[in-house]
This record gives C-alpha cells, sequence and structure tokens, in this order.
C-alpha cells in the first residue's frame, strides 16, 4: 500500500511508548514519521527522526517548528496540566498551519455512565481525575476546523506481550493476585487494529470521533480469565473487585462514524490475536 499522500510529515509524541511505538513501526515505511520520547534510550538517541521531549520542562513548539509535521498524533502520558498547556501549543500551531491532529483518547470519557455503552455524538462526562482531563482535550481540540481533528476513544488495548499481560506475567510469577472486575461490561481492542485504523483515518483524510472498541461487549473477570488461560501455566491468584452492586458499562461502540469491515474487530478475535 504505497501510498498516494506521502508528502505527509507525520509527528507522533510518545513514539517510544506502547500504542506510539505501534503507530510508529505501522506509518514508518509510508511516510516521513518523526517521533519523541522522554525517557533516554540509545535507538532514540541514536536515530534522527525522534526527539527527546519532556511535557514539564519542553515546549513542543520547538519540536514542531524542527519537524514541521502535517499531522500530529497525540499519544502521549504524562503530568495532566502539562499536558493540557502542550495540547493548548498544538491547537495554537494547528490553526496558523492546515496541520491535522490525531488524539487519543478513552472510554474514560464516558465513565460517569455505567448503564449504557457510549456512541461517538453521546455527551461526555467522567467522574475520574484521568477522564476528566482526556475531556478536557477533546473539547479544546473540537474547537478547531472540523477536518483536521480526529478523536480517537480506545478501550483498554490488547497486543502480545502489551504491557497489560506482562503485568499479568509478573503477578503470577511473584504470587500476587490478577484483579477482576466482575461488574464491568467493557470493549476491548488489538494494538495491531489501532495502528491500521490510523493508517485508514490518515490515508482517507478521515475526521470526528470514532470509537474504536470491538463490536461487542465483554466482562471484564471473563475476558482475563480467557487470557489466563494460555499467559501461563501456573494457576493464577484472583482478586475480585467489586466496585458497585450493578454491571458497570465501560465503553465505546462505533455507530455514526463506523470504518470499513475489515478495520472492525470483535474480543474473540483479540482473544486469537494474543495466542497467536
Ligand atoms: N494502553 C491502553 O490500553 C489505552 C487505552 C485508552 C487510551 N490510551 C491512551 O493512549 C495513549 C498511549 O498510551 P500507552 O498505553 O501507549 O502509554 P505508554 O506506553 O505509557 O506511553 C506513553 C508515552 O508518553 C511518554 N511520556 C510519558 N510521560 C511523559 C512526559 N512527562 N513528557 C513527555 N513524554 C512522556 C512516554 O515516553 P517514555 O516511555 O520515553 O518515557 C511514552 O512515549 C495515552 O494517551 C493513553 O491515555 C491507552
Amino acid at each position: 500500500m504505497k501510498e498516494s499522500n506521502s508528502k505527509h510529515r507525520i509527528l507522533i509524541l510518545g513514539a517510544s511508548g506502547y500504542i506510539g511505538h505501534s503507530i510508529y513501526k505501522e506509518l514508518g515505511p509510508y511516510f516521513r514519521t518523526f517521533g519523541t520520547y522522554r525517557t533516554p534510550r540509545k535507538e532514540f538517541e541514536t536515530n534522527k527522526q525522534f526527539f527527546q521531549y519532556n511535557i514539564e520542562e519542553d515546549d513542543v513548539y520547538e519540536i514542531l517548528e524542527a519537524c514541521k509535521p502535517t499531522i500530529i498524533i497525540s499519544t502521549l502520558r504524562g503530568d495532566f496540566n502539562a499536558q493540557i498547556i502542550a495540547h493548548q501549543h498544538i491547537t495554537e500551531y494547528i490553526l496558523d498551519t492546515a496541520t491535522r491532529v490525531i488524539f487519543l483518547s478513552s472510554a474514560n470519557a464516558f465513565d460517569a455512565y455505567s448503564k449504557y455503552p457510549s456512541y461517538e455524538l453521546d455527551k461526555t462526562l467522567s467522574h475520574s481525575v484521568y477522564g476528566h482531563f482526556k475531556i478536557k482535550i477533546e473539547n479544546m481540540l473540537l474547537r478547531l476546523p472540523k477536518k483536521q481533528v480526529a478523536i480517537l476513544r480506545l478501550p483498554m488495548v490488547f497486543g502480545v506481550n502489551c504491557p497489560r499481560i506482562q503485568e499479568i506475567k509478573s503477578l503470577i510469577s511473584d504470587n500476587e493476585a490478577v484483579e477482576i472486575f466482575p461488574n464491568l461490561i467493557m470493549n476491548v481492542t488489538l494494538d495491531k487494529k489501532v495502528t491500521q485504523q490510523i493508517h485508514y483515518i490518515i490515508n482517507r483524510n478521515k475526521y470526528g470521533v470514532f470509537h474504536l472498541g470491538s463490536t461487542d461487549l465483554v466482562h471484564h473477570d471473563e475476558f482475563i480469565k480467557e487470557i489466563l488461560a494460555f499467559v501461563s501455566e501456573k494457576k493464577a491468584l484472583l482478586k475480585h473487585v467489586f466496585t458497585t452492586n450493578d454491571d458497570r458499562y465501560l465503553a465505546v461502540l462505533p455507530k455514526y462514524n463506523k470504518l470499513p469491515k475489515h478495520l472492525q474487530i470483535t474480543s474473540q478475535t483479540v482473544l486469537e490475536e494474543l495466542q497467536k
């Protein structure tokens, strides 16, 4: 799939992270792709496409000026206030240029609603600090010209040896309990699918709010138990965490801004891919 618009210069903020690095590997062969890392690592220090960037100390504007991206993909973590300021600077840059932004948001933008799964046009509302912060950045970006913005709301992302699975493996080997949430109904996705979805959104100049969760829902405890069945031969200790008496949804389902069939995913496919 050689691109028709390989003129793009893409900056991935957080390209050393789990999802950011998967996106870098997906897009790198096709576009001029730049990335940021915070924690010093040889592989990034010697790579001229990478910039060291600490959101609490550095001005993102300098990186934007240095690589002049046509697309910015924001996959950062870090201090929430510093992230808000950085995204304010990004919005100023976007208003001055034709640059597009793709922001990785979260199902937590809806964590105050527990009774139903959420769709793209539902009003966001959160009771958590993390969810609040994601909503604040989303709202800031949604005030920009709409064709320049894509908000991707993600549920829990899994992949072979992803941080969540590594954590589960180390809990098992340390004889510590793995937490499961029997009342939590959620959807899930796969890192490989998210990167393909982003590639498609870039190629087709798609914009708006996307819900990138599996098309079906799973109970957290059942899904994690399925993973436990193949990640370790040793039996895992379980800690059942009940946050409410009733079932609680934390799911981002697509309805209005759907991607083509081959870019949709089910929880069963996520499990199958994890076992490959
Ligand atoms: N993983 C999921 O299941 C999931 C679900 C929903 C939404 N998301 C969203 O997706 C995005 C990426 O998540 P992830 O799981 O890939 O996170 P991650 O693996 O922790 O990566 C975070 C990235 O941010 C960088 N970073 C952290 N603190 C920083 C700071 N103070 N200054 C500058 N850079 C900093 C890290 O750099 P170093 O590693 O070099 O320090 C890394 O590149 C996040 O915005 C997250 O909210 C993730």
